[in-house]
């Protein structure tokens, strides 16, 4: 993944560690940043040596600052539209990325970077984080999805109040309103996020991924069909090898050795 300006990947073990690297902007997302991201996961996706993505900005000071300003300020309502689709689109991918994805956040988090965290499905932040949706203040509203997904996380009231307030938040309550799962020292935030990321990747990286799609299916269909879907993938779980090892291995009093098979 050598070809890319603004995102580095890193590999340790079992985990990608991407990192939005554009620190003159406080790693802003201009469209090729966006771009650049949707490729970097599709080729994730793809790697079966990945078995999670911490995703993370360059530097202290940001994690993701917002959306390119500079880049919204000549937008039409047509390009607008096209702007906002294309940032949904890959924030969706992340969402929907098959294993889990989790945001190690140093710095500012606002707008699209708030939205980009939101994506992700666990969030980790340094004590020194900020967070916010302040587009209101630039007279727009969030367009990554952050007046879907900042509701579903932390209940209407709240995601009402940031959304229409634009206030930045700290670390801390973002982790009173369930925005963040951890709040870590600034120098410990990315083993954190490591830590956080290995007690998943031990455990069955199917079981892990159907757990996924369980939850966020369940978010999107009725009680019924959600339950549907659970018990199929309950079941389809009992064909896999690691469904044999998991339990042989609670038997025999021993830690499992999962293949993903
Ligand atoms: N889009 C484009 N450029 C951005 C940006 C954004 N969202 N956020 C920061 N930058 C740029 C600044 O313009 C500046 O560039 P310059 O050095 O060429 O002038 C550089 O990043 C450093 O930012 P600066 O504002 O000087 O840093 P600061 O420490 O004084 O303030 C923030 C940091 C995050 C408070 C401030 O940059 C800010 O409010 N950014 C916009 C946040 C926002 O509204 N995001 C939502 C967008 S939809």
């Amino acid at each position: 993944m050598g070809d890319m300006t603004y995102i580095k990947v890193q590999h340790d073990d079992e985990l990608a560690i991407v990192s939005i690297d554009r620190q003159e902007k406080l790693n802003a997302l201009n469209a090729e940043v966006v771009q650049e991201l949707g490729e970097v996961f599709t080729r994730l996706g793809d790697d079966d040596t990945v078995r999670a993505v911490i995703l993370t900005g360059a530097g202290e000071k940001a994690f993701v600052a917002g959306a390119d300003i500079g880049e919204l300020s000549t937008m039409s309502s047509m390009s607008g539209v096209a702007v906002s689709r294309a940032g949904q689109e890959v924030f969706r991918a992340i969402e929907l990325f098959p294993k889990p994805v989790i945001a190690s956040i140093s710095g500012y988090a606002l707008g699209g970077g708030c939205e980009l965290a939101l994506a992700c499905h666990l969030r980790v932040a340094s004590e020194k984080a900020r967070f916010g949706l302040p587009e209101v203040g630039l007279g727009i509203i969030p367009g990554y999805g952050g007046t879907v997904r900042l509701a579903r996380l932390v209940g209407l009231g709240r995601a009402i109040e940031l959304t229409l307030s634009g206030e930045v938040i700290g670390a801390e309550r973002a982790q009173a309103i369930g925005l963040v799962s951890l709040v870590a020292k600034q120098d410990a935030v990315m083993d954190e996020a490591k830590i956080l990321a290995r007690k998943i990747t031990k455990n069955g990286p199917i079981a892990v991924r159907l757990a996924l799609e369980s939850i966020y299916r369940a978010l999107d269909t009725g009680t019924e069909a959600a339950l549907g879907f659970e018990s199929s993938a309950f079941g389809l779980l009992a064909s896999t090898e690691d469904m044999k090892e998991g339990m042989e291995a609670f038997l025999d009093k021993r830690k499992a050795e999962f293949k993903g098979l």
